[in-house]
């Protein structure tokens, strides 16, 4: 095991089965992780090239995951993702094994990668041109989201006010929520006239009648109240008052409406599955810098960035327990996200210290090196200076300290 410092944040390195290892990091570190990424051999069957010396053919490729799959179920927090690597040979076994563990709802989905040019065809023997690889996703916990950010409301959508002229309604229980009924004359609506945000009005018809939440919800249980009602439902908006208004419609206006606050507006920009990166697997030996070339098997390190991103937030922790070339260490030490490491095997370790030590000494200028300024300690460089190139000029500093 190496444990190492890098922007004062400690990672772990384990040099072991993971197999082995997962029952002292579960007594750790249950319920802690945030992201676990797993890029497990394909079990490609092929027997050529890099898939020779690694030797990708496992009848038992299902039983040799689980231990891995269900160490993770435990390892995440509520909040945590699973994201596994995959080709489509074994696809639809991992899909199975994993919803067994974890529970088909807690499967997010599935996302291809483009790996490879269509034009770019290498394997002339082959039935047909494979240019697809595949992330499954799923979460710990069915309300944990991904990160995103959100688009910002339109001020001038939110000029409508309510106001009570008589603070005595008819309390009612709907659903397990209160519910407040106030009738004309207890309440006016308005809009407002000095500028400050008011609430956003929404028609209740079409789509937000049969798809939207309030909107179903007034359908069921408001509607039927009776014409002209100002309603006060407890707990719908959770992030805004702590609760919704809505009106019911009348003779003139059938459609009721619902008014949402300022606090709950603003649209998530949800992540897509198009994921693209056949312009960065030709040049992907590079990453890491010289000696860190891991034929066949080497993620981009931007897709450890989109899934740290997406999955995580700074210091968060992050795992891997098929570790390969240490892509999930490098991406977490350039992101600033705390990483805990497995590998299995010796060389592939020795190709994980050579990254570190490029990190560490200013010799990784790809992937996306871009993120973090190296800082080699005296001690840990030999007293060299690192060569930083413009190209690391960036908004985030991040050093790496010591080395193993
Ligand atoms: C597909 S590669 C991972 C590549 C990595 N994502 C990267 O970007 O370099 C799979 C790695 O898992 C390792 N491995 C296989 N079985 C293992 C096990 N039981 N425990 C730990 N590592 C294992 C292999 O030695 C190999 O390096």
């Amino acid at each position: 095991m190496a444990e190492f410092q890098a922007a004062r944040m400690q990672h772990t390195l384990y040099h072991a089965d993971c197999r082995t290892v997962l029952p002292e990091l579960e007594q750790r570190w249950a319920g802690q992780a945030r992201l676990i990424y797993l890029d497990p051999p394909y079990n490609t069957r092929r027997q050529r090239g890099a898939r020779r010396q690694f030797r990708d053919s496992n009848a038992r490729w299902s039983d040799t995951l689980r231990p891995a799959i269900e160490s993770a179920f435990r390892l995440l927090s509520p909040a945590g993702f699973l994201a596994v690597s995959i080709n489509q040979t074994e696809l639809f076994n991992l899909k199975p094994l994993i919803d067994t563990v974890f529970g088909a709802e807690r499967f997010v989905g599935l996302f291809p990668v483009k790996i490879r040019h269509v034009q770019r065809q290498l394997m002339i023997n082959a039935t047909f041109h494979d240019v697809y690889e595949y992330l499954l996703i799923y979460r710990r916990d069915k309300a944990a989201r991904f990160e995103s950010a959100r688009r910002p409301p339109r001020l001038e959508q939110f000029k409508h006010t309510v106001t009570l002229l008589d603070q005595r309604p008819e309390t009612r229980e709907i659903q397990g929520k209160r519910v407040d009924i106030f009738r004309p004359p207890q309440y006016e609506l308005g809009t407002t006239s000095n500028g400050s945000p008011g609430l956003r009005r929404y028609v209740i018809a079409g789509k937000l009648a049969t798809a939207n939440w309030s909107g179903e919800w007034y359908e069921t249980h408001l509607r039927p109240l009776g014409d002209d009602l100002l309603i006060r439902v407890w707990g719908l908006e959770l992030q805004g008052l702590g609760y919704r208004w809505f009106q019911t419609g009348n003779r003139r206006r059938r459609s009721g409406v619902y008014f949402q606050s300022l606090g709950a507006a603003g649209r998530p920009i949800l992540p897509s599955n198009d994921i693209d990166y056949t312009e960065v697997v030709p040049t992907i030996y590079r990453e890491g810098g010289a000696g860190c070339d891991f034929k066949d098997s080497k993620k981009p390190e931007a897709l450890l960035r989109m899934l740290m991103e997406i999955c995580t937030r700074p210091g968060d922790l992050v795992m891997d327990f098929y570790a390969g070339s240490g892509t999930t260490l490098a991406a977490g030490i350039k992101l600033g996200r705390p990483v805990i490491a497995i590998e299995s095997d010796p060389q592939a370790l020795s190709i994980i210290h050579t990254r570190l030590e490029n990190l560490r000494s200013g010799r990784d200028l790809d992937g996306i090196a871009h993120c973090f300024e190296v800082k080699a300690s005296g001690k840990a460089s030999g007293g060299r200076e690192p060569a930083v190139s413009p190209r690391r000029v960036s908004t985030v500093h991040r050093s790496i300290e010591t080395g193993d």
